[in-house]
């Protein structure tokens, strides 16, 4: 049994934060960004819109190109770092939000920009078991609210977002496989420093802190040596990938892995310019993009890739 990527859903804020915007604010240059990263602009979520209000539209479109009703559904697991509450979890209130029947399973999972991989990895598990047929999976985050605006080294680079994809259980070819690890060693090279038990008294004050440099070098070579893992378990070559869809996170790493894979940046899909990076939303915010406007195609061979905190990374192949 495999699972098969039925669907595709994709939702941005409307407001919109340009590199222009972020030069009256801190001491920056669209040059600079443009130059750094790659980015553009990025979509910001407004004062009283949440992580599951921009999940829910992203599902909903996911699940009508999936032709699948709620009454489908009978898992859903959302990836986010930035969830509405601290319980119940977002999947919850989303399962209640879509109205899915209650008794199925719905959870969050936490592997901040590599967890939609991670996701997609255990919806992928619980299909081949026999447990579950029909898996709504979503990465969704409002990292505006993690952001401090007033340092320049990081208010730069993130943006809110949501996608997802609507997996289901068929005899077809869909998920070739997954690849998911992590190494805490990494931890304080990327991380927000206050939580529910650590400091409780500082959350609200406490932001993203990333030594950029460093976490960049990592993210270069373990990218390239996932994408090594990825093909040798499928004994594949890199000319058998049709499309690279990557975490979007600056487009020098993008570049880099697909130079590691001899591939025309025609063949990988980039949103980073337009997004930023939306952390576990970039990667279905990018297929989902790729998909409708008719560049990925049914049985093409799709490399979905991430790198984030922890630090996680992960990979997915997929027959789509
Ligand atoms: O998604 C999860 C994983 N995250 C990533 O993969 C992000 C990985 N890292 C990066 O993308 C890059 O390291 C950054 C985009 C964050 C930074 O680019 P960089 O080329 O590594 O720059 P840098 O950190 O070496 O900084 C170069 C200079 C510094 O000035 P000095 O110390 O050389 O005088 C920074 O203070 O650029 C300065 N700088 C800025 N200047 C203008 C940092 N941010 C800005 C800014 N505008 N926004």
């Amino acid at each position: 049994m495999f699972s098969r990527i039925a669907g595709t859903g994709s939702y941005l804020p409307s407001k919109v934060v340009t590199n222009h915007d972020l030069e009256k604010m801190v001491d920056t240059s669209n040059e600079w960004i443009i130059d750094r990263t790659g980015i553009k602009k990025r979509h910001i979520v407004g004062d009283n819109e949440t992580t599951c209000d921009l999940a829910e539209k992203a599902a909903r479109a996911a699940m009508e190109m999936a032709g699948k009703t709620a009454q489908d559904i009978d898992l859903v697991i959302v990836a986010t770092t930035t969830p509405d509450l601290v319980f119940p979890s977002t999947a919850c209130l989303l399962q209640r939000r879509l109205e899915i029947k209650g008794g199925g399973a719905a959870f969050d999972v936490q592997a901040v920009c590599t967890g939609f991989v991670y996701a997609l990895g255990i919806a992928d598990k619980f299909i081949q078991s026999g447990s579950h047929r029909c898996v709504l999976v979503i990465g969704a985050e409002t990292m505006s609210r993690i952001v401090d605006w007033t340092d320049r080294n990081t208010c730069v680079l993130f943006g809110d977002g949501a996608g997802a994809v609507v997996l289901e259980a068929s005899e077809e070819a869909g998920i070739l496989s997954t690849h998911l690890h992590a190494d805490g060693h990494y931890a304080d090279l990327l991380k927000v420093d206050a939580g529910i038990s650590k400091q409780p008294e500082l959350l609200a004050s406490t932001f993203i802190e990333m030594r950029g440099n460093d976490v960049f070098r990592v993210a270069v070579k373990t990218l390239g040596r996932i994408v090594d893992e990825t093909l040798a378990h499928n004994q594949l070559e890199k000319s058998d990938i049709n499309w690279l869809v990557p975490h979007q996170a600056n487009i020098r790493i993008i570049k880099a892995t697909a130079k590691k894979l001899k591939m025309s940046m025609d063949h990988v899909v980039v949103t980073v310019g337009e997004h930023g990076n939306t952390s576990g939303a970039s990667i279905p915010l990018a297929l989902d993009t790729a998909v409708r406007d008719g560049r990925i195609k049914r049985g093409e061979i799709l490399l979905l890739e991430g790198f984030g905190g922890g630090f996680t990374w992960g990979s997915a192949l997929i027959k789509f």
